[in-house]
């Protein structure tokens, strides 16, 4: 070889992990075909419950291939090999993520009780399990387990209207940094003021959690309540008020405050929430 070409080759060789791993990965909507999977909230979907089996039959072959029961094995190598095949029709559109081939030859492999076969076609095996994940579980996830903020109204308690999640979070938000300009404009009555404005509106965001969180009822002595929206919230604030009434108010306390909510409230929350809300408000709008 030249040496220009080596350089060139080395080039490629250089680039192609980039090209698989980062730059070729973006979070597209799923196929249209897994609709129907998950069409009924609050069941368990039938994709779901076809990898359970595929997962099951798995590893219940390598069970029974380490106890040298062969025909334990093979019988559920079998039934891998179907539930694998059985999900590669459910969704055509990935049909080439899975290798059909490779899971015939692992039967087969089985059937022959050949090891080194059985391990080089279940890692083969593996590589398409995991390769299939990293690319579309985010993707599935945001379509089908991230319930959309878009069809949510909050009752803003301020002027008792219904508005849409995210106009109430500009409020939520605007009311926040009124208590801080005010403060630090040594307005104590207003920023006093605009506190309980920011508190009703904390206080109203407690609604909406059960549009989402369905099964919350049914828990007990915590809910998901107490988290960026519960008690520690209103005690901050309160220290806030009492802070303010003492007359000569110590910025310190009140920066300390403040920041208490604004990282264990509103950012904690976004960190939870707000991916699955952007990459479906990007799907929307390409
Ligand atoms: C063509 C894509 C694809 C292939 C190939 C694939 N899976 Fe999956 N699998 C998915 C998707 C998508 C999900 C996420 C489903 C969800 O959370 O709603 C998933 C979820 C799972 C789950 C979690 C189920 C649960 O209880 O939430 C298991 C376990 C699983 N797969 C096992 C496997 C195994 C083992 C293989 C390989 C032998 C495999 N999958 C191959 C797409 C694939
Ligand atoms: C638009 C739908 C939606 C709304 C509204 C919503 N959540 Fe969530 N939240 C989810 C989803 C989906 C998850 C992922 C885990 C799950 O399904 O429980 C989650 C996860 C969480 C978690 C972490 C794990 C868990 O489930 O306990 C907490 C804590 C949480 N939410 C609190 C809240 C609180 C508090 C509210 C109301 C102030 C709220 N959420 C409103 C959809 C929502
Ligand atoms: C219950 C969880 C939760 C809490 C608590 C929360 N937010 Fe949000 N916030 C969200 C979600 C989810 C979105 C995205 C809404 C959408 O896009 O539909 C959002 C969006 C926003 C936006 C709009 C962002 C943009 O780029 O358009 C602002 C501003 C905002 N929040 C401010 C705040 C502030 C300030 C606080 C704290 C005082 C706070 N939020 C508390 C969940 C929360």
């Amino acid at each position: 070889m030249k040496p220009k070409l080596i350089i060139l080759a080395g080039f490629i060789l250089l680039f192609i992990p980039h090209i698989a791993y980062s730059t070729d990965f973006s979070v597209k909507p799923p196929p249209k075909s897994m609709d129907k999977f998950y069409s009924e909230r609050g069941k368990t979907s039938e994709w779901i419950e076809q990898m359970r089996q595929i997962s099951k039959a798995f590893g219940a072959t390598f069970i029974s291939r380490n106890q040298e029961e062969w025909r334990e094995a093979l019988k559920h190598a079998q039934d891998f090999g179907a539930a694998y095949q059985n999900a590669a029709e459910m969704v055509p559109e990935w049909k080439d993520l899975f290798d059909l081939e490779a899971s015939e030859f692992f039967v087969a492999s089985i059937q022959s009780k050949d090891k080194e076969k059985i391990e080089q076609l279940s890692t083969k095996l593996k590589k398409t399990c995991g390769q299939c994940h990293r690319k579309h579980n985010i993707s599935v996830w945001t379509r089908y387990h991230w319930p959309s903020t878009k069809t949510i109204k909050v009752l803003d308690p301020i002027d008792e209207q219904e508005v849409d999640y995210d106009l109430f979070m500009h409020r939520l938000s605007f009311s926040f940094k009124s208590i801080e300009i005010l403060f630090e404009q040594e307005k104590y009555n207003e920023s006093w003021k605009a506190i309980d404005n920011f508190s009703k509106r904390l206080q109203g965001l407690r609604s909406v959690c059960s549009k989402c969180h369905v099964t919350e009822w049914t828990k007990n002595s915590t809910t998901v309540k107490d988290y960026f929206v519960g008690e520690d919230m209103s005690d901050a604030l309160q220290e806030i008020k009492k802070n303010l009434a003492s007359g000569t108010p110590d910025p310190k306390l009140f920066q300390k405050m403040m920041e208490h909510i604004s990282t264990e409230s509103c950012k904690m929350c976004h960190l939870i929430h707000q991916p699955a809300t952007i990459i479906q408000r990007a799907w929307e709008n390409p």
